[in-house]
Formats: C-alpha cells, sequence, structure tokens
C-alpha cells in the first residue's frame, strides 16, 4: 500500500500541459473485480495485427540489427508470417483480458476528460503527451520499488472501455488512456532483449540532413 502510494505520489508530481492534470486514475485491487474485467472479451482488430507485424523482428539477430520494435517470437507463428496474416484476420476471435492481467493484484485505469483540452491544442496533443508524463513519473519509481510496471494499451479498446464503463461506473465522457498491471515479477532471471536506436541515428545538429 505504501509503495501504491509513492507511485501515484510520483504520477502526483508529473508535468502536465498548463499543469492541468488532465487525468483520472481508478485504482482496482478488489479480487472479484479483478476477476470480472479479466473476463471482458477483446477482439484484435485488423489494424492491430497489420500494423503489428510491421514492427516484427523474426530473430534476436534481426531486432539488434533493426534496432526499433520488438521480438515477434512473443506472438504466435502466423503472427509472424505475411502469407499467413490474411488467416489471422479471418480467424481472429474475442480473447478474454484474462492472459492479460493475470498473477496482478492489483490494476490502474487512468482516464482523461474528452471535454477539455490544453488550450489550442489541436487533438488535444499536450494533454497526450501529459499523460505519457504521468505514465513515465510512475513507471521510474515503481521501477525503483522493484514493482513491474505493465503498460496496458489494449484497455483504451472500444470493446474493453464500454464494458469497463459499465463496470467501473465510469461516465461518458472520460476516456481510457492505459492500464497498468503492477506486481512483482516471478522470475528475476529472464532477460529481454532491450533495443534502442544509437543517439547518432536520431539527432541533429543544426539542420534535418
Ligand atoms: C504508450 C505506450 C504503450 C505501450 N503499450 C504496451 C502494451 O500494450 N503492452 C505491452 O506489453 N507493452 C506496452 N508498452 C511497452 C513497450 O512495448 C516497451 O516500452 C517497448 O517494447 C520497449 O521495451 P523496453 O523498454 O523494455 O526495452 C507500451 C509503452 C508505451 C510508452
Amino acid at each position: 500500500m505504501r509503495k501504491l502510494r509513492l507511485i501515484l505520489e510520483a504520477g502526483r508530481w508529473a508535468p502536465t500541459a498548463h499543469n492541468m492534470q488532465n487525468y483520472e486514475i481508478i485504482v482496482i485491487d478488489d479480487k472479484k473485480l479483478l476477476k470480472a474485467i479479466g473476463s471482458i472479451k477483446v477482439q484484435p482488430s485488423e489494424e492491430f495485427i497489420r500494423e503489428n507485424y510491421q514492427q516484427l523482428s523474426s530473430s534476436k539477430r534481426e531486432l539488434l540489427r533493426k534496432k526499433v520494435g520488438i521480438l515477434g517470437t512473443a506472438f504466435p507463428p502466423k503472427w509472424r508470417d505475411p502469407k499467413t496474416l490474411d488467416e489471422v484476420v479471418r480467424e481472429a476471435k474475442p480473447e478474454p483480458l484474462r492472459e492479460t492481467i493475470q498473477g496482478s493484484p492489483t490494476i490502474m485505469i487512468v482516464l482523461y476528460d474528452t471535454r477539455k483540452r490544453a488550450p489550442a491544442s489541436k487533438g488535444d496533443v499536450l494533454g497526450m503527451m501529459s499523460l505519457g508524463c504521468l505514465m513515465e513519473n510512475m513507471w521510474l519509481m515503481a521501477t525503483s520499488l522493484g514493482i513491474s510496471f505493465h503498460v496496458m494499451s489494449v484497455f483504451s479498446s472500444i470493446d474493453v472501455e464500454r464494458e469497463l464503463k459499465r463496470t467501473l461506473e465510469i461516465p461518458d465522457y472520460m476516456k481510457i488512456a492505459f492500464a497498468i498491471r503492477l506486481g512483482y515479477s516471478k522470475s528475476t532471471s529472464t532477460k529481454f532483449l532491450r533495443v534502442r536506436r544509437d543517439v547518432e541515428d536520431f539527432t541533429h545538429y543544426n539542420r534535418f540532413s
């Protein structure tokens, strides 16, 4: 409980555009509620399946070379083969959220108010960036406390949002930005391959080209 408070406190001090603090956070630690959320089904969209494929590397070697994206081996083989993507799209069926949240005693759902935006910010880009600052502040605190912080973007999908609005009595004008699964990793030995572009790849001096 003390650690959760520290994570929320770190989020509280995140910078936001115009200091709007444009978020609400629902902490869910009630077992029955977590079970109910776990039974919500989500249909992978064609958009997700195809754009997800664009980010996959088929081996560690390829990922190390590309330095962007994620390792495709975390996905079923059909999801990683361009020849079988059409089949995946056709056969995709709703899967329960259980798989995504299981093992976690606490999840947090971050909401924002669609009726407001950062002043003159088209599409509230500045508001969205502020939510990213909130995410990062909480993430850094959780990591420093040895708590795993798993972002779950799927919570903002239409299907999940609709169900959660009903279950958690969230007003219509609020939107789910993302959710986080907190917990302690079972294994500390698992090493994930982490890649990044080199600083020289994305830094431009004095002009773009
Ligand atoms: C806005 C945002 C959304 C993300 N959504 C997810 C997600 O839905 N599922 C997930 O497993 N990781 C998610 N992540 C984590 C990224 O996949 C992760 O940061 C990236 O793959 C790099 O991994 P690394 O930082 O461990 O090297 C998200 C991160 C951000 C910033």
